[in-house]
């Protein structure tokens, strides 16, 4: 095909995707602050950073080289910027813009309170600044949001069970369950089985990040004990023909955030090796996310277009995809059909 056609191609699908009702899984609320308030925070709570002394600075620090280093700086710079309950609150508008630019209609937030509960901040706080976001994000920027509690797999089991304890202590509407980010390297899954078994039995949701950053037998232990009903990232599933075929046959979704994999370095670090592909080849339900996309400087938009633009996936399975991550929501079926047909029409 003519350059020019691929092109115009690529702007025509822009068009429809955009207008799509879209819905994004894999998000954390903090990946979401744009550099504007990182250096808003920076300035008010006259805190000091090597190597930051401008607003651009911010997101060159971002240019790291894998999982650990990542986390480091998102604990140590991002969320340790954030001083006081109320200053979570400015991440609403970054939410909101977000949002709004993406037309993403309804989004599962990842919300990590383990370092700010050692900075001193409250949960119950933190809870009423989060129920009165997730208002704002409905009144002014029409988007529905819920909230994962991400109980952090980087400090212990003890942390974690304290983490479900309060999410427990305090329930909210707009938390709808739990997930397990952090450090794959240095915590297990099998590490917190307890947790998930008790939020289970509480009736919360159940998410865990696994091959991310380590290989399929972290994705096994994360079905086998933890019995998450999602993965995040997922990809190095890719590596293991069985795993693979379980995937597909029990249908459990992966959340994929091929930018945020580029980043981290541990299965891709080139678009084209990315292992979204041969995933969605093996019927694996594979579904497109942004993780942290303003760290990343990434979008949803920007992730379908990326595996459009590289020729990873045609026009018909990326909008399969944004099916796919409608239908593996936290939402009554009945607002995916709508969801769903209301795409129809615009497809059609
Ligand atoms: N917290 C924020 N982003 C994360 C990621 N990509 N993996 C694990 N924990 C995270
Ligand atoms: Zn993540």
């Amino acid at each position: 095909m003519a350059y020019e056609d691929f092109v115009k191609q690529a702007d025509d699908l822009q068009n429809i995707l955009f207008n799509l009702n879209k819905t994004e899984i894999h998000l954390h609320l903090e990946g979401l602050v744009s550099p504007d308030t990182i250096w808003e925070l920076i300035q008010k709570n006259n805190l000091h950073y090597d190597g930051i002394t401008t607003k651009e600075d911010i997101v060159c620090k971002f240019n790291i080289k894998n999982l650990e280093q990542f986390l480091d700086l998102y604990i140590n710079i991002i969320q340790s910027s954030f001083k006081s309950e109320a200053d979570l609150a400015l991440l609403f508008k970054d939410m909101g813009s977000y949002l709004q630019e993406n037309h993403i209609v309804y989004a599962e937030v990842f919300f990590a309170p383990s370092k700010f509960l050692k900075m001193g901040l409250d949960y119950g706080l933190m809870m009423d600044i989060l129920t009165e976001g997730a208002k704002i994000i409905q009144e002014t920027y029409h988007a529905e949001i819920k909230f994962l509690v991400d109980v952090s797999r980087t400090f212990g089991l003890e942390n974690a069970m304290s983490n479900l304890d309060l999410v427990l202590a305090h329930r909210v509407p707009p938390v709808i369950g739990i997930g397990l980010g952090g450090s794959e390297q240095n915590g297990p899954a099998k590490d917190f089985v307890t947790v998930f078994d008790k939020a289970r039995a509480e009736g919360l949701h159940t998410v865990a990040h696994a091959g991310e950053d380590m290989g399929p037998e972290s994705v096994w232990d994360t079905v086998n004990y933890l019995h998450a009903e999602r993965i995040g990232h997922g990809i190095s599933s890719v590596l293991d023909e069985k795993l693979m075929d379980y995937l597909a046959e029990k249908r459990i979704p992966l959340e994929v955030c091929p930018t945020s994999n580029l980043f981290t370095q541990a299965y891709a670090s080139v678009i084209e090796d990315h292992p979204v592909k041969k995933l969605f080849d093996k019927h694996v339900n594979v579904t497109i996310n942004s993780d942290d996309p303003s760290l990343f400087s990434t979008s949803l938009m920007n992730e379908y277009m990326l595996l459009f633009k590289h020729q990873i996936f045609t026009k018909e399975e990326l909008l399969l995809l944004v099916e796919r991550n409608i239908d593996a929501a936290f939402l009554p079926e009945e607002k995916k059909k709508k969801l769903k047909e209301e795409n129809r029409i615009i497809t059609s």
